[in-house]
């Protein structure tokens, strides 16, 4: 009985045995199949066009074409996002130039009244959050502390990061409006909170 799991497939009578022969061990002239043969070409052209695409003609980019390309392409999204964003300078005398501003304190006095009040009361009279409105401050009374505490918040206290929300201006005139409410002594005041800070 002849072994039919390593016998050739298909019709052995029609095969050739080719005239090798090495320790008993013979081997049929199958050729490989079509579409294999195809696949083998197609890759050899492949790569010789590729080759050449590469070295000689540079028409197939290389890995740092590529990443330079792109690096390009990330500057430039870069650039063109950055004109877009004016750029702000939180320092005290940008600041200086919101307070007292009728205009800059009444864009705040409304932001103020949207995300503020809930904690700090309707003038500033401090509620969940620190009356705003005495001598009294945790986290001092400039402008620029005031500009800081509102963008980042006190995250552990209770006192959200505004950086998200509102843009720089909007914090800024945030700030004008708490300056504008200083020492008015609403009523239902929050008991001091922080250091006196003449
Ligand atoms: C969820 C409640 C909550 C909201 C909303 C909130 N705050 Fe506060 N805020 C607090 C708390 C609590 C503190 C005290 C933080 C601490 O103890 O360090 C605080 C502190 C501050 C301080 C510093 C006070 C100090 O004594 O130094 C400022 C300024 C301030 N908030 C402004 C704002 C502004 C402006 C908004 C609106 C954009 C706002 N807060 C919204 C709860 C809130």
């Amino acid at each position: 009985m002849p072994d039919t799991d390593t016998a050739p497939r298909g019709d052995t009578r029609d095969q050739v045995i080719k005239g090798h022969k090495y320790d008993g061990i013979q081997e049929y002239d199958n050729p490989m199949p079509g579409w294999w043969l195809w696949l083998l070409w197609a890759t050899v052209i492949f790569s010789v066009i590729y080759i050449f695409g590469i070295h000689v003609f540079d028409f197939v980019d290389t890995y740092e074409d590529d990443l330079a390309q792109g690096q390009a392409e990330l500057e430039a999204r870069r650039a063109a996002f950055a004109e877009t964003q004016p750029t702000f300078d939180a320092d005290e005398a940008t600041l200086a130039t919101f307070v007292g501003d009728a205009a800059r304190i009444e864009a705040g006095a409304a932001n103020y009244a949207t995300s503020c009040m809930p904690c700090h009361g309707a003038a500033g009279e401090g509620l969940i959050g620190p009356n705003l409105t005495d001598n009294y401050w945790i986290h001092g009374n400039t402008n620029v502390d005031m500009f800081n505490i509102i963008s980042k918040g006190v995250i552990e206290k209770g006192m959200a990061p505004w950086e998200a929300v509102y843009t720089p201006e909007q914090r800024a005139e945030l700030v004008a409006f708490i300056q504008s409410i200083q020492g008015t002594n609403p009523p239902n005041a929050k008991a001091p909170e922080g250091d006196l800070v003449e």
